[in-house]
């Protein structure tokens, strides 16, 4: 049963409660990758999502004056390698507040995109940044797709809860999946 909804105001007990409910939703992890100094960066994120197919356009939000959103506002490029399972370690290494968050270890060394590839990522997205808006104590970038590349298997890394997650493996569930409406 849900707990009592509370009025989200200033005070900290609404805030717990924000965040509580923000927790129960389930996200797939991508690495928002962007360069500075000419070399690879990346954030781990979880606020990423599709806003349009035609053009092809995607959303990342990102704190306005953390080191990921500072250099994406300076290039006015970004990248989006989508996490796969075995990516726990570069979805660590890239979300450690005030540490240094260059990619070498983990990119693609010859990646023939314009933003940097993390190796093994489920699927990449090359984006240039078409507009910005600035909410609360993010900014928002809207990112139109200039190239995107995906593996044809592998499962994603799962966010929810505060705790890293794998999709269960249950062949006799994918092998009775059926579609409820299209
Ligand atoms: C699972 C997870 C999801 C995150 N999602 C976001 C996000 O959507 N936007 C964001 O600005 N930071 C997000 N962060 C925090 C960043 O990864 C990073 O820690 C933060 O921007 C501080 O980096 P900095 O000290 O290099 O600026 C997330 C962290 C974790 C662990």
């Amino acid at each position: 049963m849900l707990s009592k909804l509370s009025l989200i105001t200033e005070s900290t007990p609404a805030r717990v409660s924000f965040a509580e409910a923000m927790s129960t939703l389930a996200s797939g992890v991508v690495v928002v990758t962007s360069r500075r100094d000419g070399r690879p960066w990346g954030s781990t994120v979880t606020a990423f999502a599709s806003v349009s197919a035609d053009p092809p356009t995607v959303l990342v939000s990102l704190c306005t004056n953390g080191s990921a959103g500072r250099a994406i506002a300076a290039t006015r490029q970004f990248g989006v390698s989508i996490l796969a399972e075995e990516q726990l370690a570069v979805a660590l290494y890239a979300s450690a507040p005030g540490k240094p968050k260059f990619l070498e270890a983990f990119a693609e060394p010859d990646a023939s995109s314009a933003t940097p590839v993390v190796a093994g990522a489920l699927a990449h997205l090359d984006c240039d940044v078409v507009e910005t808006v600035d909410v609360a104590d993010h900014t928002i970038f809207f990112g139109r797709v200039r190239a995107a590349s995906a593996t044809d298997a592998g499962a994603p890394l799962v966010y929810h809860r505060r705790r890293y997650r794998a999709l269960a493996a249950d062949p006799a569930t994918e092998r009775s999946t059926t579609c409820l409406m299209s």
